[in-house]
């Protein structure tokens, strides 16, 4: 067993879901993207803060309520220095990252589209950062244009060059795509935008558990993410937000905690970041984000670069080798993601045949209708890898679409 095997067959150890069987089945869990499994020190978090740490925060007028307070602060600040953000109050915590981008679209964009401007996206766009834009266009009568994507899945840079222009305000695009795994180049994508003047919003919601992103680098005015696809909780999710564009902002939604003042006549809201933070929040959400960030930087993002790309090399190589199999997104740059789908199969059998040998991939169009239309297909079968994977789902995967094959073709 090789060094990086070695470190991450002990994080294997860490997941207690994977100690189960599955239709009598080992378990291979290969629908990291969709969400990933939790490690049991994220579990452990959350219940020490239901078991002992439970209290509203920012409220109460007793030790629970200070203790659950600085526990949510706290996570505010790790979420904060783990994307390179300037300041603590540039961290908003929403539900995921669809809420995020409607916080965007709805707060930035109702105060500063108008008539006319554009908006730009990309054909590869998840309905979470397409649909909210559509919304807000919508309403104020601005438009939302989509960068094409080449065959092997890359952004088409020429496209995306060609449709900014000082029309466009927001330039809002994914990290990497859950469908075709394909990374874009944050860096020079923010850069080309700033260049016609529009703000960029960036949707992380793959990329945070893969790589160390540095939002200050990237120079991107808004990124946003899940907890869940980084080894939190569920309903969790952050909005990053230059603190001078955040300043400038109103709130979306409305109630307690974002106000600084409320008579029944009017209401004056509250400083960045609470504005945004309408009611109670999901504290344990925030305490499990804590943890699972914790939990990444312990393993390191060397390493779990380096080990997902060597999954990813040999998953795709042994799928190629399958005869009738299309893998689509081969992009030089990608995350740990392969989408494929059996010429003559629906990828929803395939998908069924793989449940069965206790191979769990995701099968659909995977919340990017525009990207299926892209290729002309309804959907496709998606395996995606995380740090508990090994080169025994690997083959435990290739074994059963080998027998999904010789069952559907
Ligand atoms: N966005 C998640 C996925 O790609 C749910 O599966």
């Amino acid at each position: 067993m090789s060094n990086i095997d070695k470190i991450f067959a002990s994080v294997r150890n860490e997941f207690p879901a994977l100690t189960q069987k599955v239709h009598g089945k080992k378990l291979a869990y290969l629908d990291s993207a969709a969400t990933t499994l939790k490690p049991q020190s994220v579990i452990d978090r959350i219940t020490q803060f239901y078991s002992f740490e439970t209290s509203n925060v920012h409220r109460g007028a007793h030790y629970l309520g200070d203790v659950a307070t600085q526990a949510f602060e706290s996570a505010r600040h790790k979420v904060a220095e783990f994307l390179g953000a300037r300041q603590t109050e540039e961290i908003i915590f929403v539900r995921g990252t669809t809420e995020g981008v409607n916080l965007v679209a709805n707060s930035w964009g109702g105060t500063h589209l108008k008539e006319g401007d554009e908006i730009l996206i990309t054909e590869m766009e998840h309905h979470g950062n397409i649909v909210p834009w559509q919304m807000v266009a919508e309403r104020i009568g601005a438009k939302v244009l989509a960068a094409k994507i080449l065959d092997n899945g890359e952004l088409d840079l020429e496209d995306f060059k060609a449709k900014l222009s000082k029309k466009t305000k927001m330039v809002a695009f994914t990290a990497c795509s859950n469908v075709l795994g394909t990374n874009t180049d944050m860096t020079l994508l923010t850069k080309l935008a700033h260049e016609v003047g529009a703000k960029v919003l960036i949707d992380g919601a793959q990329i945070v558990s893969q790589t160390k992103v540095d939002v200050k680098a990237i120079d991107c005015d808004f990124f946003v993410f899940s907890a869940h696809k980084l080894f939190g909780p569920f309903g969790q999710g952050v909005v990053y937000g230059k603190r001078e564009i955040l300043d400038g902002m109103s709130p979306y939604q409305g109630g307690g905690s974002m106000i600084a003042k409320v008579t029944v006549e009017k209401t004056t809201y509250n400083d960045v970041p609470f504005r945004f933070e309408a009611g109670t929040p999901h504290v344990e959400g925030a305490v499990g984000l804590h943890a699972a960030i914790d939990f990444v930087e312990r393993i390191g993002f060397e390493n779990i670069h380096s080990y997902e790309m060597e999954l990813l090399k040999e998953a795709t190589a042994k799928l190629q080798a399958i005869p009738d199999l299309r893998i689509f997104g081969t992009a030089p740059n990608k995350g740990p993601i392969i989408s494929f789908n059996l010429k003559g199969a629906h990828h929803s059998d395939v998908g069924q045949i793989l449940d069965q040998e206790g191979v769990a991939v995701r099968a659909g169009h995977h919340c990017t209708q525009p990207l299926m239309a892209r290729f002309g297909i309804p959907g496709t079968v998606r395996a995606s890898f995380s740090v508990y994977n090994n080169h025994e789902d690997i083959d435990a995967l290739v074994k059963a679409v080998v027998k999904a094959r010789e069952m559907l073709l």
